[in-house]
């Protein structure tokens, strides 16, 4: 589907609540699958690739329920998932297969994982070695790097120490998942800090980790319980509004219950680096926040290091706040954007320049120099819903007499199905400028 979208907003007054975090709700559905008891989940994402999710694992034997509210998972055990009659379809999510692939190492029958097309082309290799050797048998194609992945079943995992090459928390977390099937203590140690979300929801079921800075040890053999979850709005869907609300001339947008998790809150730093005026509302939970936003100035930032991993999936809408802030923005360490749904920093350099952007593409980020007016124009997604959702912020800067059409726009339902909905909304909230 391509959309039609018309620009030059202003003058808004804004609020919403973002859909639940992506990464929390796939956790969700998988550990409350593998703990023993039943496991509520509020705040669920329907969103494509969670969706993908949960019908795995109700292939895998798991009775799941939804009535649209809450989420009621039967747990049946780490050890209890049944075979499953089919290939189990991830769709375009690189965490459902990485993490599932972890999981299903250990089980004593044979599955086969298949994705779309972008995730078919996505390297595996990056969990296939550490599985290999904790004694999986996992084969991929093209040499052993990409999908569809075969595993065997083994006698047994063993435990491993394992220095990650890349930072990734879906590789992290698969040999976690593998970890708790496996004999023994394993012992991840990271290159970034990644999210951690897995390490967290592990904790809460109940298992024991010891974690130390980057080194993170989990003994095998442990059960999950089944837990209550609440699943905080995602910020990395919060990031367009946040974007939004930065960048469209005397505006203001508030956007509740935000999860605000230290491992995945780096564009927070980045927007006050960049002199953004955002307010952070800290919610009794201590995980979420009202955020509040206000249309500002913004001046040009450098990030590198080990802030990339806080923000990795923000980078595209970044990239776009700096085509608007003034001096040049530099983005390095990011090479991981080139394996995302679509290479991230190509996609992101050749769009903004058909709108006017000036924007370099480096072998492993970006510099933008800013600020310029950004233009109406025929735009691509390329089927990556972060692209897409970047770009329909970016139409909304363009003059009132220009349009841009977005190519393959549906992708937003891989993580925002209501994305268009609520640009609808906030659309409605101008004023004209003589009220
Ligand atoms: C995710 C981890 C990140 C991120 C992705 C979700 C997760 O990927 O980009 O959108 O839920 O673990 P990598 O682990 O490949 O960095």
């Amino acid at each position: 589907m391509a959309k039609r979208l018309k620009g030059s907003l202003k003058n808004i007054q804004f609020q919403l609540s973002v859909p639940g975090d992506k990464s929390i709700s796939h956790r969700a559905i998988i550990m409350g699958s593998i703990a023993e008891g039943m496991t509520k989940v509020t705040g669920f994402l329907r969103s494509e690739d969670c969706l993908n999710t949960l019908q795995i694992m109700r292939q895998l034997g798991v009775e799941i329920d939804d009535d649209g509210d809450t989420v009621i998972i039967h747990g049946k055990g780490i050890k209890q998932l049944q075979e499953p009659g089919k290939p189990l379809y991830a769709g375009n999510s690189g965490t459902t297969m990485r993490l599932l692939s972890g999981l299903l190492a250990g089980q004593n029958f044979k599955s086969t994982l298949i994705g779309d097309e972008s995730l078919s082309q996505r390297p595996m290799d990056r969990i296939i070695n550490p599985l290999k050797s904790m004694g999986a048998n996992i084969q991929g194609f093209a040499n052993t790097t990409l999908p569809p992945l075969i595993i065997e079943p083994v006698e047994k995992l063993k435990a491993i120490k394992y220095e990650m090459p890349v930072a990734s928390a879906q590789v992290k977390s698969a040999i976690l998942l593998a970890g708790l099937l496996s004999e023994g203590v394993t012992t991840i140690i990271e290159k970034e800090t990644t999210r951690n979300h897995t390490e967290e929801m592990l904790e809460q079921f109940g298992v024991s980790l010891n974690i130390k800075g980057k080194t993170i040890m989990l003994e095998g053999g442990q059960q999950l319980i089944g837990q209550d979850i609440d699943v905080p709005g995602d910020i990395s869907s919060a990031a367009y509004f946040i974007a939004a609300g930065l960048l469209l001339p005397n505006s203001n947008i508030e956007i509740k219950n935000v999860g605000i998790n230290n491992t995945r809150s780096g564009i927070l730093d980045v927007v006050k680096a960049m002199g953004g005026k955002v307010f952070v509302n800290i919610l009794p939970n201590h995980y979420s926040a009202d955020i509040s936003i206000e249309t500002s100035q913004l001046l040009s930032t450098s990030i590198s290091g080990s802030i990339i991993p806080r923000l990795i999936d923000e980078i595209p809408v970044i990239a776009l706040l700096a085509t608007q802030a003034q001096g040049t923005t530099i983005i390095k360490d990011a090479h991981e954007l080139r394996v995302k749904e679509t290479d991230r920093i190509q996609a992101v350099a050749k769009e903004l320049r058909k709108m006017n952007a000036n924007i370099e593409e480096t072998h492993d980020g970006l510099i933008i120099h800013g600020s310029t007016p950004l233009k109406g124009a025929k735009v691509n997604s390329y089927g990556d819903h972060r692209i897409g959702m970047m770009l329909q912020i970016a139409g909304l800067l363009i003059p009132a007499n220009e349009t841009i059409e977005l190519e393959d726009a549906d992708c937003v339902n891989i993580s925002y199905p209501t994305f268009f909905d609520e640009i609808e909304r906030m659309s409605q909230t101008e004023k004209t400028d003589k009220n």
